[in-house]
């Protein structure tokens, strides 16, 4: 099991009319290994409204897929996230990313969460920081739907396309926090991963490239465009990454430092612009991309 579901979050398995199947269900997920039998089963009866679909629902976690996809939702930052079949599950660990966006972020600046998947990260943000205004943007339809469900609550407004690309034109320069969880994974690790997100979350979210760093790099060279003086661009790496990935925000003009959380197995590499000044390194991203549109 994952750990972006939290069982305690609005679970009563006992006023569901399902409830007379949780000795049964549980027997199946044990013997099918999984590690937190009883937590899932609740969830996945409550989840359920028949015989047939608590079945079907038991039948496909066996199989492999994601519990949080199956639920419909991941516990993230306190809240719960939409998430719909085939969008990446929002991890525990990135729980430093957002502390740390709060850290710099202030009422009413602009806080862009690219590459946002479900929009969990922004979410959190947005649910912590009072009256931030709120861009989000990723090159997948399906985790665009989600993060528009996900972060209406906060006025959010979602983008599809590739990186900065679709953002509106007037944020140029004027972007406080840039926040980016690109995927990172190293094209040769993604074997190694475990099934639940090498079959059922899309090679988009997961592949960096032959060193995990080619997403990171391009939004490196963007993000001087796009960020106020004084910005901070914030990305996710591997503990084992965060010196290449220092040195890339250092070629791009930014002072970068590491952060690293022990309990949730986190690192971050955080970016700041001089203070006078954003640090353009190039004329613009745009012209290298096509936006795919406003969604
Ligand atoms: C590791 S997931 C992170 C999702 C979300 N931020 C989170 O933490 O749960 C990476 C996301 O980057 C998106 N992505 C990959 N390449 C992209 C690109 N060139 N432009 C925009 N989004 C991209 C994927 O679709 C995926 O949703």
């Amino acid at each position: 099991m994952s750990v972006s579901v939290s069982p305690s979050s609005s679970v009563s398995p006992s006023s569901s009319p399902l409830a007379p199947q949780r000795f049964a269900t549980v027997a199946r997920l044990r013997a099918a290994g999984c590690v937190y039998a009883e937590d899932e089963a609740d969830l996945l009866i409550s989840s359920a409204t028949t015989p047939a679909q608590l079945q079907d629902l038991v039948d496909r976690r066996i199989a492999g897929f994601p519990l949080e996809q199956l639920l419909g939702w991941a516990w993230f930052g306190g809240l719960r996230i939409t998430v719909a079949p085939g969008v990446f599950v929002p991890r525990a660990r990135t729980g430093l990313l957002v502390r740390e966006v709060v850290a710099c972020a202030d009422i009413g600046s602009i806080v862009v969460d690219l590459c946002c998947g479900s929009g969990a990260v922004g979410a959190a943000i947005a649910a912590s920081v009072r009256g931030i205004r709120l861009y989000a943007a990723d090159l997948d339809p399906a985790a665009v739907g989600c993060a528009q469900l996900n972060l209406r609550p906060y006025g959010g407004e979602v983008y599809l396309g590739d990186l900065c690309a679709p953002l509106p034109v007037e944020l140029r320069g004027r972007v406080a926090v840039l926040v980016a969880n690109v995927p990172y994974v190293p094209t040769d690790a993604l074997d190694l991963m475990p099934a639940e997100a090498r079959l059922h979350e899309p090679r988009l979210a997961l592949d960096g490239g032959t060193d995990g760093l080619d997403v990171l790099r391009r939004v490196a060279v963007q993000a001087p465009d796009w960020l106020a003086p004084g910005g901070h661009l914030l990305v996710e790496t591997s503990e084992d990454q965060a010196p290449t990935a220092t040195g890339i925000l250092r070629r791009a003009g930014f002072a970068a430092r590491v952060v690293h959380d022990e309990d949730l197995e986190a690192t971050a590499v955080i970016g700041a612009t001089r203070p006078e000044r954003a640090v353009p390194v190039h004329n613009s991203s745009r012209s290298a991309v096509k936006p795919t549109g406003h969604a």
